[in-house]
């Protein structure tokens, strides 16, 4: 199998990395926050940034020179509300979510993650318990989750984490589901998922104001052991 996307896991993915603070990236820092988390060449980003001026974009790529050529695009569009940094989203980003002004981030975004398909590289996926809580710990109750992926294996249980934490409500399908899209940009692979005729799963996800469950308590409730479409897949890719 040719490897198309690079090992979380691996030592240099592994450093802590501090991401600068709002005041360093953006002209106007007190704006609301639009966080892409994986947004590889930026091009969501790059066409919400304008059509949203009011508002804050940042997008957190593990890939330094998807990272480059996305800022390199911000700034030839002269866009200061907009900035792309290189990090491990499960290592860099839960500290510095925790620094955030209260209320600050509004949305968060995470669409088609890298499809580690194997259950023993279910590390290696993106959406992990603890940045999940970091995640809801920075939303303000109403403050919105989007997640999409053109895999239903891999959205399951990404949902599954969602729903046990208890920390968010899901929108019905009038506002969220496969055939709509609660933002008005399509991401650089759901462009080529629909243009392929494929289906994309999608969840709009609303934090609530129940308060998060320890970090152990919600990994106890995902241990692997019935997940037979886990299993299924991982006989299937290599
Ligand atoms: C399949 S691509 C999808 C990119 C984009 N969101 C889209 O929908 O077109 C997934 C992206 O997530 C990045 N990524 C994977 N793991 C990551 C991590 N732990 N932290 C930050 N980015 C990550 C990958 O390098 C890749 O660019």
């Amino acid at each position: 199998m040719v490897r198309q996307h690079v090992n979380p896991l691996s030592r240099i993915h592994q450093l802590a990395r501090p991401l600068p603070p709002l005041i360093e990236l953006f002209a106007d820092p007190s704006l609301p926050l639009n966080l892409d988390i994986g947004s590889a060449r930026g091009r969501f980003l790059l066409a919400m940034a304008p059509l949203a001026p009011q508002r804050n974009h940042l997008g957190l790529e593990i890939r330094r020179t998807l990272v480059e050529a996305a800022e390199d695009d911000r700034r030839r569009q002269g866009l200061s509300n907009l900035r792309f940094l290189y990090g491990n989203a499960n290592v860099n980003l839960p500290e510095w979510l925790a620094l955030l002004p209260a209320g600050q981030l509004e949305l968060v975004t995470l669409q088609f993650p890298d499809p580690w398909f194997k259950l023993r590289h279910r590390k290696r996926r993106v959406l992990q318990p603890a940045l999940l809580l970091a995640i809801a710990a920075a939303l303000a109750p109403g403050r919105r989750l989007f997640l999409q992926s053109d895999v239903e294996a891999l959205i399951a249980p990404m949902r599954q984490l969602v729903e046990a934490s208890g920390a968010f409500e899901a929108a019905g399908p009038e506002e969220c589901g496969p055939e709509v899209n609660p933002l008005p940009v399509a991401t650089e692979r759901e462009g080529q998922v629909l243009a392929g005729g494929l289906p994309v799963h999608r969840s709009l996800y609303r934090r609530n104001t129940a308060p998060l469950p320890p970090l152990a308590d919600l990994e106890a409730q995902l241990e692997p052991t019935a997940s037979g479409t886990d299993n299924r897949l991982d006989a299937e890719a290599d």
